[in-house]
């Protein structure tokens, strides 16, 4: 498999999307390009190649002429545009398409079950293995929860701004979590390895641990006792149910917090061997040391 030299991200302003798109550059492996909507008010460096499309086949074509890959990270507005955006790598000879996935394990039936959401992932990865074929390889990289982002508004139960806790189903569930930073260490090393990363889904970690461990962590990093709400997973998933059925995006990060800390929904990572920090060589980024710096203010 031919070495990866050229890539273009999707959706390189977004939340998740940043990370990624600043890795590649900081790595000095790729040439990188950005393809961002016309009405867009994302802005990049001087020496980055933007190209403007509307998701239209020609504006596809043009911008994917000489890319070995295509990075999505678009949000749940864009997603459904990926299959569009598939056929057009397809056939302008992409080598590799990382799907917007990111996130919590959406091979798991249980998770995509409970997630309506996770519906347009689901699609995506079934559209590509039949794409695989026409010669585009892809990867998926599954992260949990994106930790450090997660802690300014309690997706994970704790809110560094208020030191409040929503602790689930007594709190000693281990489940894997990924700082931003990591997440574009992990899209590095995965167009840095093609062959070895071609065609599966791999799963990637800054650390594993459980609420209460992180909630020790915390309080010793804050010097403070943080306020505790004790809740759980089954309640999540029924109210989210509810909340989402009458359009209410609460809803859905009620949702998401029942498939990330409840049982079955496949979020410990360390289960069944799955990380593959080890193969892609991503670096340590314990609970301990993320904490420290996140509670002093400081990126991982
Ligand atoms: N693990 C986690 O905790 C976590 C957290 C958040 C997201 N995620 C996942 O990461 C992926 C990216 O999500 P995100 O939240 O980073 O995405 P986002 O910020 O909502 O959007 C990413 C980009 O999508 C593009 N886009 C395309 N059509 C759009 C439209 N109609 N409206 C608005 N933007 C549109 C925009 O790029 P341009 O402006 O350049 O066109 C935008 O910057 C998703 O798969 C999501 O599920 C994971």
């Amino acid at each position: 498999m031919a070495p990866i030299k050229n890539v273009i991200v999707i959706g390189a302003g977004g939340s998740i999307g940043t990370s990624i798109f600043s890795a590649l550059v900081a790595s000095t492996k790729f040439t990188v390009s950005v393809l961002t909507r016309p009405e867009s008010t994302a802005s990049y460096g001087p020496n980055i190649k933007v190209f403007k499309s509307d998701y239209s086949e020609t504006s596809l074509a043009a911008a994917f002429k000489g890319q070995d890959a295509v990075v999505s990270a678009l949000g749940a507005a864009g997603m459904g545009e990926q299959l569009k955006i598939i056929d057009a790598a397809a056939k302008a000879g992409v080598q590799r398409y990382l799907p917007s996935e990111y996130g919590c394990d959406t091979q798991n039936e249980k998770a995509t079950s409970l997630v309506p959401a996770f519906g347009f992932k689901v699609d995506v990865i079934e559209y590509l293995r039949k794409v695989e074929a026409r010669g585009l390889s892809w990867t998926a990289i599954e992260t949990g929860p994106a930790f450090d982002w997660g802690l300014q508004m309690g997706l994970v139960g704790f809110n560094i701004n208020t030191h409040e806790a929503l602790i689930m189903d007594g709190g000693n569930r281990p489940f894997s979590a990924t700082n931003l930073s990591q997440i574009g260490n992990a899209v590095v090393a995965v167009l840095s390895k093609p062959a070895e990363t071609a065609n599966q889904f791999l799963y990637v970690d800054s650390f594993t641990a459980t609420q209460n461990q992180i909630l020790a962590e915390l309080e010793k990093a804050t010097g403070r006792k943080w306020a505790v709400t004790e809740s759980s997973t089954e309640a999540a998933a029924r109210e989210g149910k509810e909340l989402f059925g009458r359009g209410d995006f609460e809803g859905l990060l009620l949702l998401l917090k029942a498939v990330m800390l409840g049982e079955g929904f496949g979020s410990d990572f360390t289960e069944d061997e799955r990380l593959a920090n080890e193969m892609l060589g991503l670096p340590e980024q314990g609970l301990i040391e993320t904490v420290a710096a996140l509670v002093k203010g400081e990126s991982v």
